[in-house]
């Protein structure tokens, strides 16, 4: 069993941001692992230095996207990852130096601090983030129907232009005719002069 297991109540409602976290929960994973296995010291300073790294790539990201959909409370959620990060690093460069050693405590730390930051922080921008994704949406899908309706309209005019140049000239040829003729021929009569016309 791993030390943390993504579950369904991480989710952001973003496959991105969710498959990075679910790669946060994955080096963490990593990191217990190692510890476990009674590793030499420097395969666990890697292995937390590549979660402090992609920890910080993915803050970007995750703070890009908010900047991106101007949500309003980047900055104290911006506040927060850096608060993170140099704890992360303070750590990092204790471990580097020899004071500190990768323990449960870490580990729990790391824990506790991702999965509270998943479900508080990360999870008030789901719904905002959803909000702005929507309306463009529902503008693609509306842009799209007028156009699926300009090009039936154009379609069924195409068909209809000549169609209805062909009836107006056999009306108009055959009123013309019906005018000419005494009163009370009739409609057989009309039609017969208009096919013996062309
Ligand atoms: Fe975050």
């Amino acid at each position: 069993m791993a030390f943390i297991d993504w579950a369904p109540k991480f989710s952001v409602q973003s496959v991105v941001l969710d498959q990075q976290h679910k790669t946060l929960i994955a080096l963490i994973n990593d990191l217990h692992a190692a510890m476990l296995r009674g590793g030499a010291t420097e395969d666990m300073q890697k292995v937390f230095k590549d979660l402090i790294s992609y920890t910080e790539s993915h803050f970007r990201a995750e703070e890009g996207i908010m900047r991106q959909a101007a949500y309003p409370r980047l900055e104290a959620h911006h506040q927060q990852h850096v608060e993170f990060v140099e704890k992360a690093r303070d750590l990092h460069a204790q471990l580097l130096a020899g004071k500190f050693t990768v323990s449960m405590d870490l580990l729990r730390f790391l824990k506790s601090w991702l999965s509270e930051h998943i479900l508080g922080m990360d999870q008030q921008y789901a719904p905002f983030l959803n909000a702005q994704k929507n309306p463009v949406a529902s503008r693609v899908r509306a842009a799209q129907s007028v156009q699926r309706s300009r090009d039936r309209e154009r379609a069924v005019g195409i068909v209809r232009g000549p169609l209805s140049i062909v009836r107006g000239s056999v009306l108009s040829d055959g009123n013309r005719r019906t005018e000419q003729r005494p009163s009370g021929s009739g409609c057989i009569q009309t039609m017969t002069s208009v096919v013996s016309n062309k």
